[in-house]
């Protein structure tokens, strides 16, 4: 496929500035309305950093039109809420907390309620919401963010609810105003959707097919974070390894040189690298660009062959080992994370044995393990799935344990070590921050160099918490 054809889902430019149309006409309704007061929005994210990302676009909207921000929801004049649909747990608590809204609403019956992100992508969501919840103004799904100027404003304007939730491939739309969260740490999307289909998964369904920005688009937007001071830059996508795979535009390696490339003060991360996509040409991009954090976050799910078979991803145990070892062979000091499935379909205990032992071999830094979830209307979510949730429980602390034991001898073996920490948070004359390899270190120091890099020696380390002291 050539690039050409992959740019055909572009949102035009012109119905961007439509949108700057309609920003002015919901600015004038919300200005009335709100009767001199300052409109203010309670805007919560659940889910991946893709969703935080989408939020601080969906955010720079709802700035634009004259809201701004608080965490106090008592008081919104508008509740959002970005919703994820990976897992039952997150499922479960939209709903709790769009129950919790109805007496919030009942007291402030002029505040208006917006769901949108992965759920409501999902048919039988979005038909609850409208049966079951109808103090809910506005409902919309992953494909019309750009949107979000004219939906609100039909809200606004007419009292009616609105729903716009429709499928298709998706596109990518630029031009979009971003509200960052944070001043020195940016998301920056590079890729949406995904075209895998693992078979438990049900992010192909709601984000549609992947599609990669234009590099120039994705250059300029780091550009402009550097130059707005940011020192930690995470390039997303569900899967950057493919980043414009399929055209003869640039690969994510080449865009990580060009990044490394720009002046400045700052690190790269990126997430997801997918196993069965990720080169040895990407590892070494990696050693060779220094602004590049020597971390890797490459999703192994499990590490026995015949489940990643069931799962459809498209690797072996063998292949995801050479790709540790190439790693650790061209970064030495590489931390690697990876996110772990426990209990899928007709997984036996053996086969769930062959994960633990995965994990001992490679050694991560640190895991994000989940229980299998069923997903309707996913493949995996049809299959048999005999062993109990009790039995899946016991497994999933097994592997915890297992991990426990492995990132404490790791944090151990840091001691006596100096990092460079990007120091993030100050409490009570605490420091803390991430490492290159994210690994999370507190210190002492002043609240002044939050934002900063600084040089942390490690002190002492109690089971995977490090402590450290400033160096210099
Ligand atoms: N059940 C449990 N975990 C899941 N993930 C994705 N889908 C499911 C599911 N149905 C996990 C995977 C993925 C991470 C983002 O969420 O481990 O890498
Ligand atoms: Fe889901 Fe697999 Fe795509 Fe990741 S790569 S989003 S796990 S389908």
């Amino acid at each position: 496929m050539i690039q050409s054809e992959l740019r055909r889902f572009d949102v035009p430019f012109e119905q961007i500035s439509k949108q700057r149309e309609y920003v002015a006409l919901a600015k004038t309704v919300l200005e009335s309305r709100m009767c001199g007061k300052s409109a203010k929005a309670y805007v919560h994210t659940f889910g991946c950093q893709g969703n935080v990302s989408d939020s601080e676009r969906l955010k720079g909207w709802l700035s634009q039109i004259g809201y701004s921000f608080t965490d106090d929801i008592e008081s919104a004049d508008l509740v959002l809420y970005n919703t994820c649909a990976v897992r039952e747990h997150a499922h479960d608590r939209v709903f709790g907390n769009v129950g919790a809204l109805k007496p919030i609403k009942e007291k402030n019956p002029d505040m208006i309620i917006v769901l949108c992100g992965c759920m409501m992508q999902q048919e039988h969501v979005w038909q609850k919401i409208r049966k079951s919840y109808p103090y809910v103004n506005l409902v919309f799904g992953t494909h019309s963010h750009h949107r979000l100027p004219e939906l609100l404003y039909n809200v606004l304007r007419g009292g009616k609810r609105v729903f716009d939730v429709f499928e298709t491939e998706g596109f990518i739309a630029e031009g979009m105003p971003v509200h960052r969260d944070g001043t020195f740490k940016g998301w920056l999307p590079i890729m949406y959707g995904c075209n895998n289909f693992c078979s438990y998964c049900i992010v192909p369904y709601v984000r549609g097919r992947e599609r990669s920005r234009k590099s120039s688009d994705v250059l300029a937007e780091a550009r402009e974070l550097i130059a707005a001071g940011c020192k930690d830059i995470t390039l997303l996508g569900q899967n950057v390894n493919s980043y414009n795979r399929g055209s003869d535009e640039m690969s994510f390696a080449q865009l990580l040189r060009e990044i490394n490339a720009i002046e400045g003060d700052f690190r790269i991360r990126f997430m997801t690298s997918h196993p069965k996509d990720c080169t040895f040409e990407l590892l070494d991009a990696m050693a060779e660009c220094e602004k590049v954090s020597k971390h890797l976050h490459l999703p192994c799910q499990s590490g026995n062959d015949r489940v990643l078979g069931e799962m459809n991803r498209g690797y072996t145990r063998e292949k995801y080992l050479s790709l540790v070892s190439y790693a650790r062979k061209v970064m030495p000091d590489i931390s690697l994370t990876s996110d772990i499935i426990v209990g899928f379909p007709g997984e036996t205990y053996e086969e769930f044995k062959d994960t633990v032992s995965l994990i001992e071999e490679v050694g991560f830094t640190s895991l994000f393990t989940f229980i299998y979830s069923p997903r309707e209307g996913t493949k995996a979510s049809r299959m048999p799935d005999p062993v109990s949730r009790e039995e899946k429980g016991r497994w999933f602390r097994e592997l915890t344990q297992a991990q426990e034991k492995i990132a404490s001898k790791r944090c151990s073996n840091m001691i006596g070590r100096t990092y460079r920490v990007l120091a993030e948070e100050f409490n009570g004359g605490m420091l803390s921050g991430r490492t290159d390899g994210s690994v999370m270190i507190d210190f002492p120091g002043d609240e002044s160099l939050v934002g900063s890099f600084c040089q942390v020696r490690v002190t002492s380390a109690r089971n995977w918490t490090l402590s450290g002291e400033l160096i210099g």
